[in-house]
């Protein structure tokens, strides 16, 4: 086997033996594996891995015992920090090919996590460190709640799907603002999601988002203000143009009260369910006050074209329907808004990509960015890793120096 220093000449003697002392389980597994990451292979090696062992084990489990068992795990990976730092050097990809600038900031890959797996910014340092170029953590509400009531999670496997009626459960922007200032020296670029805390009615809503910012502001590298969900009442009612502009003012305002000399981007995530004319509404509406960018799109409530019997779809009940079915859609959307901003406003695509292909596709139609979530329960952690070296390998492969020089060749000029 090739030595760990052929692939990380900073990962010495000393700190492997220092590793092998702390975690001695851990470490022999990590030490193969890293060497093993050395090869092409590999990723795909643990992508068998999963899909044959560990998914079977989690999909054994009800969803969100599963989400519970994995996020557990996860935050533990946070606490060990040499296993942590390990972790990150093996994984995330570092290619210059890959490195992008969006909104002032510098992403290591454009592949980053979708809002609502970290909702309380528990274990953002954790994905980093598994090949995330940023993480998004969220959506995280003014007051803490509960959410609905279980079961809220449903998996549709036939279709590579996911129905969640969530609604929000998160323990409050105080304590997810406390959790993130612990950790001291951060490696992980972090967006922040937003949301309306139930009990508040929409007439009232930009003093709660508002709330949230203040606190959160000074621990986000972006910030996202998300009216799309479909699970708590009323809340797509904001992204009305007339709301949405008094919403996004007062929170541009309270970034800028809470962090001066430092402008914090802000963004918007919409719905798939919009019409063409509210999504080109919102796109006006992001030039008009400089927003940094859209994220499109949140999950949708439609149920079309599923492959899962209308019997076990209509069991699971309301909620958002995420993965492959929102994929088409998703595009849509995204090419849409690439239309009307051009080049104004950043654009993040997430909704059902699941391969390299899938993002390539998405950038090359106007995506800055991509995000990921359904997709890694079905494909596991290490997909966001496969799909930064696949953007990169077809980058190559197109004649381009760097994934962000592809940015929108397909859009319509
Ligand atoms: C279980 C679950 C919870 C989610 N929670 C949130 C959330 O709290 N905030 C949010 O903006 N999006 C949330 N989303 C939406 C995702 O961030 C993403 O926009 C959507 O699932 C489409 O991407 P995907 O097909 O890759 O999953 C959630 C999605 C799922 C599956």
């Amino acid at each position: 086997m090739a030595p760990l220093t052929i692939c990380h000449p900073f990962i010495d003697s000393s700190a492997r033996a220092l590793l092998r002392s702390s975690y001695p389980l851990s470490a022999s597994f990590f030490f193969a594996s890293h060497e093993a990451s050395c090869a092409p292979r590999f990723a795909s090696r643990c992508s068998v891995i999963y899909r044959s062992i560990v998914r079977p084990i989690l999909f054994a489990l009800p969803p969100e015992t599963a989400h519970s068992v994995t996020m557990t795990a996860l935050r533990a990976l946070q606490h060990a920090t040499p296993l942590l730092r390990l972790t990150r050097a093996s994984l995330l990809p570092h290619d210059p090919a890959l490195v992008v600038n969006a909104f002032g900031l510098t992403f290591p890959t454009p592949v980053g996590l979708a809002a609502g797996l970290d909702k309380d910014a528990a274990a953002f340092e954790a994905f980093g460190s598994f090949g995330f170029g940023f993480v998004e953590v969220g959506t995280i509400t003014a007051e803490a709640q509960p959410g609905n009531p279980r079961p809220r999670l449903f998996r549709l496997p036939a279709d590579r799907a996911l129905i969640n009626r969530m609604g929000f459960n998160n323990r409050g922007a105080a304590a997810a603002a406390e959790r993130i200032a612990r950790r001291r020296s951060r490696q992980t670029l972090l967006g922040i999601n937003m949301g309306k805390t139930k009990r508040i009615p929409n007439e009232a809503a930009a003093d709660d988002y508002a709330a949230s910012a203040r606190l959160l502001a000074p621990h986000a590298d972006y910030v996202v203000v998300n009216v799309s969900s479909p699970n708590t009442p009323g809340l797509r009612d904001l992204q009305q143009v007339s709301e949405l502009r008094k919403l996004l003012i007062g929170v541009r305002r309270t970034l800028d009260a809470a962090c001066p000399g430092r402008r914090i981007p802000l963004l918007l995530k919409i719905a798939p369910d919009l019409a063409d004319a509210d999504i080109d509404a919102i796109a006006d509406l992001a030039i008009e006050l400089q927003l940094e960018g859209l994220i499109a799109t949140n999950t949708t409530i439609k149920r079309d074209g599923l492959a899962t019997d209308a019997a076990s779809v209509a069991a699971c009940g309301n909620g958002g329907l995420s993965g492959a079915p929102v994929k088409s859609r998703a595009l849509d959307v995204l090419r849409r808004l690439r239309t009307r901003v051009g080049t104004r406003v950043a654009l993040i695509a997430v909704g059902g990509i699941e391969t390299a292909d899938d993002a390539w596709e998405r950038i090359r139609a106007g995506a800055t960015l991509v995000q990921l979530y359904t997709a890694l329960i079905y494909d596991g952690p290490l997909l966001a890793r496969r799909i930064a070296l696949g953007l990169a390998q077809r980058a190559r492969a197109a004649g381009f120096a760097n994934v962000a020089d592809a940015i929108g060749i397909d859009a319509a000029r």
